[in-house]
C-alpha cells in the first residue's frame, strides 16, 4: 500500500515519461507475477562479489550478466553464480565502457554498480537511461553536478536510483527509527554520526601502492566516505520528507595518519612517509537543517582505531547512544538522568523487516544487514515501485563529499546544501521502512 503510494508520488515528481515509458512496464524488464528478478552487476571486485553472494542466496533472482574490466574479477564473479547452481552469466570485460552494452540488454531488470567512485554516477545514469533500476554503491556521486545528474535522470526517465547504503538497514538503527516514529524521543533536535574506521589497508595495496581509492587522498581534502554515518540519520530526521539539509560547515585536522602508516610499515625512507597528503586525518562536518536540527558527521578513516559509528540521536524526551548501547527516556527510564540498556528496546521496537529476515540472509554480510538492503532494493524492482532509499536521499548523502571539500577549501565557511527535491521535502511523507 505504502509502496504503491510512493510510486505514484514518485511518478508525479518526474516528467510524464515515467516508469512505463522507460520500458519497465512494456516488457523490456518483466520482473512481475512471481517471475525471477534479473540483475546484472558492474564491478565484481571486493564489494561486487559480496553483492553476488547476497543475490545468489535469493532463490527468485537470476544473474544473466556481469561486467568488470579485469578478467580475474569476472571469472571469480562467474564462479559465485555457477556455484549457486545458476547458469554462467554472460561476461563483459572489453574496456571501461563495455558496461554500456550490458545495461542495454533486454533481460535485465536492475543493475548493481560496485566500481570505483568516479564511475558510480555515469554508470547509474546510463543504467536508468536503459530503463533498469540502478543500485549504486556508496557514495553515489562525487560532485554536486553528478548528484544533479542522478536526480534529473531519475526524474526524466521515471526510473529509480538507490544508493546502497547498508547502514540504513542495520537492526538497531531500524529499531531506533521505530522508537522515533512512535514518539519516544520527542521532537528530534540533534544527531551525531561517524565513519570511524581505519581504512588505510583499503586505500593502499600490500606493497604500499595507492589503490584507486587511495588516489583521492592526494587529490582532495573532504569527508571522503560520509554516507555510512548519514544513512540512518536521514530517516531519523525525516530528511527530504519534512526537513532538508540547509547549510554545511566542515573542518579538517592536519594530515599525519598516512605518513605514520608508511613510516611504520615500510620505513622512514618510503616516499609516502614524508609526502604531504591533501587529506586531513579527521574531517568533522556540521549540518543545519531547514527546521533547525543539527547533525555532526565525522569522517575518521586514517588513524589506528577500532571501528565505530558513534550514532546518537537526541530529542525533547530523550536520547539514544549507540556507542553505549543505551537510552535515556524521560518519564520512562527507571532512574532520573541515568542511562539504561538499549537491549529491551531492541526487542520491543524490532523492525518487521528483521523479524521476517530469512535465516540464510542473517548469516551473510554484517549479520544480514547487507542482505536485507539488497532484498528491499529488489522488492522495489519486482513490484516496480520506488526504492527504499530514493534518488533524493542518495544525492543528499553523497553531496556531503563535495560540500565538505568546498567548505574546507574556504576556511570552513558555511556552504549551502542543494535542495535536490526542489522544495518537495515540505510535502513529502516519510517512506523509508514504512510498512
Ligand atoms: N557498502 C559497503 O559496506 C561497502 C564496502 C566496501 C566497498 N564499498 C564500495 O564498493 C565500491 C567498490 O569497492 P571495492 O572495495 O569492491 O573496490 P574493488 O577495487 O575491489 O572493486 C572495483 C571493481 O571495479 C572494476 N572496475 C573499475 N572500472 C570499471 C569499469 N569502467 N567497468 C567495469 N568494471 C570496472 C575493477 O576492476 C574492480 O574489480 C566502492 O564504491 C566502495 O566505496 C561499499
Amino acid at each position: 500500500m505504502q509502496y504503491e503510494m510512493n510510486r505514484r508520488e514518485f511518478l508525479g515528481t518526474g516528467t510524464a515519461v515515467g516508469i512505463a515509458a522507460a520500458g519497465l512496464m512494456s516488457g523490456q524488464a518483466s520482473a512481475q507475477d512471481g517471475k525471477p528478478v534479473r540483475v546484472g552487476v558492474i564491478g565484481t571486485g571486493n564489494r561486487g562479489s559480496a553483492h553476488l553472494r547476497f543475490l545468489t542466496l535469493m532463490s527468485d533472482v537470476e544473474v544473466p550478466a556481469i561486467c568488470d574490466i579485469r578478467q580475474e574479477a569476472v571469472d571469480a564473479g562467474s564462479k559465485i553464480v555457477t556455484d549457486s547452481g545458476r547458469p554462467a552469466p554472460e561476461t563483459y570485460t572489453r574496456d571501461e565502457y563495455v558496461y554500456q552494452e550490458m545495461v542495454t540488454r533486454d533481460d535485465l531488470d536492475a543493475v548493481i554498480i560496485a566500481t570505483p567512485w568516479n564511475w558510480h554516477a555515469p554508470m547509474a545514469v546510463d543504467t536508468m537511461k536503459a530503463g533498469k533500476y540502478a543500485g549504486v554503491e556508496v557514495p553515489a556521486a562525487m560532485t554536486v553536478e553528478e548528484c544533479w545528474a542522478l536526480v534529473n535522470t531519475s526524474e526524466e526517465t521515471g526510473v529509480p536510483c538507490m544508493m546502497l547504503e547498508n547502514w540504513s538497514f542495520r537492526r538497531d538503527n531500524l529499531a531506533v527509527l521505530n522508537m522515533i516514529r512512535q514518539g519516544l524521543l520527542g521532537e528530534i533536535q540533534h544527531c551525531h554520526c561517524s565513519y570511524s574506521h581505519d581504512c588505510r589497508y583499503w586505500f593502499y595495496d600490500p606493497e604500499g601502492n595507492p589503490r584507486w581509492s587511495g588516489e583521492y587522498l592526494d587529490q582532495r581534502n573532504c569527508a571522503q566516505y560520509p554516507t555510512h554515518g548519514e544513512g540512518p540519520v536521514l530517516s531519523w530526521l525525516d530528511i527530504n520528507c519534512g526537513d532538508a539539509y540547509a547549510t554545511l560547515v566542515a573542518m579538517a585536522t592536519g594530515s599525519k595518519g598516512i605518513n605514520t602508516y608508511f613510516k611504520e610499515k615500510y620505513g622512514a625512507d618510503h616516499p609516502s612517509a614524508t609526502h604531504e597528503f591533501k587529506q586531513g586525518d579527521i574531517v568533522t562536518c556540521l549540518v543545519r537543517t531547514h527546521m533547525g536540527k543539527t547533525i555532526v558527521i565525522n569522517n575518521d578513516l586514517l588513524l589506528p582505531r577500532p571501528y565505530d559509528n558513534r550514532w546518537a540521536v537526541q530529542g525533547t524526551q530523550g536520547i539514544y547512544n549507540e556507542q553505549r548501547n543505551a537510552v535515556f527516556i524521560e518519564g520512562r527510564s527507571p532512574q532520573s538522568h541515568q542511562w539504561e540498556s538499549f537491549d529491551p528496546y531492541q526487542e520491543e521496537f524490532d523492525h518487521v523487516w528483521w523479524k521476517d529476515l530469512e535465516e540464510a540472509g542473517r548469516k551473510s554480510g554484517h549479520d544480514g544487514t547487507d542482505y536485507l538492503e539488497v532484498k528491499m532494493f529488489l522488492k522495489a524492482v519486482r513490484e516496480k515501485t520506488q526504492t527504499p532509499i530514493d534518488v533524493y536521499d542518495s544525492a543528499t548523502m553523497s553531496c556531503v563529499v563535495p560540500l565538505s571539500g568546498e567548505s574546507i577549501a574556504k576556511g570552513s565557511m558555511p556552504v549551502e546544501c542543494p535542495d535536490f527535491t526542489r522544495g518537495k521535502w515540505k510535502q513529502r511523507k516519510p517512506a523509508f521502512a514504512v510498512v
